[in-house]
């Protein structure tokens, strides 16, 4: 039997790589414009960055990491999300040194071993936006800006921002105090990971999906009545600068993220479009995890968006690559071949997107497979063109026909075709 594909692993096919494609070059551009750049860092890491990071107690720790054992003995790992890499990049390279404030972005691969079901895979992509060195709760408003931004220029529609603050290492701990205080005569009730949780990370059972779980949460403390001076202050300023860019937002107590290094703001882009898996984005502030990595204490903040479920609710935007062909080499007697060839390479070079017949296919048949790629124009090469020492371009669409002479052929096709001559 053909070898399959491993089991919530996808190919991304044409055309809808093309979509991808547009995707990831509007962020691109809107990112820059906001003064991102872009970094690349390794699909693989030591383990430990990623415990020490996520949190031990977290389920992509726990149990979706793709882990294995180098055969120098170190144990590595496939990356569950971008951020901890790029803690790591911002704090071997000291690039705090040179510059107060950086800004990245980058885009690739992520691994995490959970059920796969539509919208949610095993290697999934992400697009990653994360800043060091600015500590005020306006850049964390920028961030939203930039998501909404996005989602709008690609027609996105049906999005909400959900926000909310997990406070700091001088509240937080109240806070989980009284969670586990409040959860403890109810652990029966609720389901086995949140029975475990309850001990190791109570706040994780904030954000349980199962009913009887939610039921149990009713009358839990909210983090929001614990918060101190300074994160109540960030929280604030986070909210009227969310107002102030006409930004509307729902304040969700129970958004609590599924990674540990969290502080202050949370937040999270979810629709309805797209069933379980409704965030489409997600992200925050975490102005401890260079700190705890071994850098220097500088705040951050980031967010990462979700490729493939971005891909699905875009479908409606179109990719430009992939698009048929500008011109369609029809070939008349094989022997005219190469001369097509050498048009098709030098027209291709030119920028100009050409096709043309390798086999030997009458003209019939050549011009259906023109009109099946959706060529633009198709230009014939035979006996009569040749002694005429000129080719003839029709518009498919038009009908029109136009004689092309040889000897400036490149120049006069560029010139018919017209707008697209300055692709590359
Ligand atoms: P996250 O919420 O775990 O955050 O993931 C961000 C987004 O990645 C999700 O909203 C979702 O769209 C997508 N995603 C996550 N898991 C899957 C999956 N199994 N299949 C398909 N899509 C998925 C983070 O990863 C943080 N590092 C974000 C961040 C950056 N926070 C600060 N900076």
């Amino acid at each position: 039997m053909a070898i399959q594909l491993i089991r919530g692993f996808k190919d991304v096919l044409p055309p809808e790589a093309a979509v991808w494609q547009r995707i990831e070059s509007t962020a691109r551009r809107l990112f820059e414009n906001f003064g991102f750049a872009e970094i690349r860092i390794p699909v693989m890491e030591r383990t430990e960055l990623f415990a020490r990071s996520i949190g031990e107690a977290t389920d992509i720790v726990e149990k979706e990491m793709y882990t294995f054992a180098d055969r120098k003995g170190g144990r590595l790992t496939l990356r569950p999300e971008a951020t901890a890499s790029v803690v790591r990049a911002y704090i071997q390279h000291r690039l705090y040194a040179t510059e107060p404030v950086r800004k990245f972005y980058t885009i690739g691969p992520m691994f995490r071993r959970e059920r796969p079901q539509k919208g949610r895979y095993r290697q999934f992509y992400q697009i990653n936006v994360e800043v060091f060195g600015i500590a005020s709760a306006l850049i964390d408003a920028q961030l939203i800006l930039l998501l909404v931004t996005l989602l709008e220029r690609l027609s996105v529609k049906d999005v909400h921002a959900h926000v909310n603050t997990l406070g700091c290492p001088a509240c937080r701990p109240q806070f989980r105090k009284a969670l586990a205080g409040y959860l403890s005569p109810r652990t029966a009730g609720l389901c086995s990971d949140c029975r475990r949780r309850s001990v190791k990370n109570p706040l994780r059972v904030l954000d349980c999906k199962v009913p009887a779980c939610r039921e149990a949460m009713t009358g839990a403390p909210a983090l929001l009545d614990y918060l101190c001076a300074d994160c109540r202050q960030h929280f604030e300023v986070f909210k009227s600068a969310l107002a102030e860019l006409g930004i509307s937002y729902r304040i969700d107590p129970r958004l609590v993220r599924g990674l540990d290094y969290y502080t202050r703001t949370t937040f999270e882009i979810q629709t309805g479009a797209l069933g379980a898996q409704s965030a489409v984005a997600g992200g925050g502030r975490y102005d401890g995890l260079v700190e705890a990595l071994g850098g220097p204490a500088v705040p951050a903040t980031g967010f990462a968006i979700g490729l493939d479920r971005l891909a699905e609710l875009a479908a409606g935007v179109q990719g430009d690559i992939g698009a048929g062909p500008d011109v369609f080499i029809a070939v008349l007697g094989a022997e005219h071949r190469q001369l097509a060839f050498e048009w098709v390479c030098a027209l291709g070079l030119a920028g100009v997107r050409a096709e043309m017949e390798y086999g030997t296919r009458s003209l019939k048949s050549q011009m259906k497979r023109a009109d099946r790629l959706g060529a633009a124009n198709v230009l014939m090469v035979g006996e009569n063109e040749l002694q005429k020492g000129a080719a003839v371009l029709r518009n498919m669409q038009t009908r029109e026909q136009t004689e092309i002479p040889i000897s400036e052929l490149v120049a006069r096709v560029k010139t018919c075709i017209g707008g697209n001559a300055d692709r590359p």
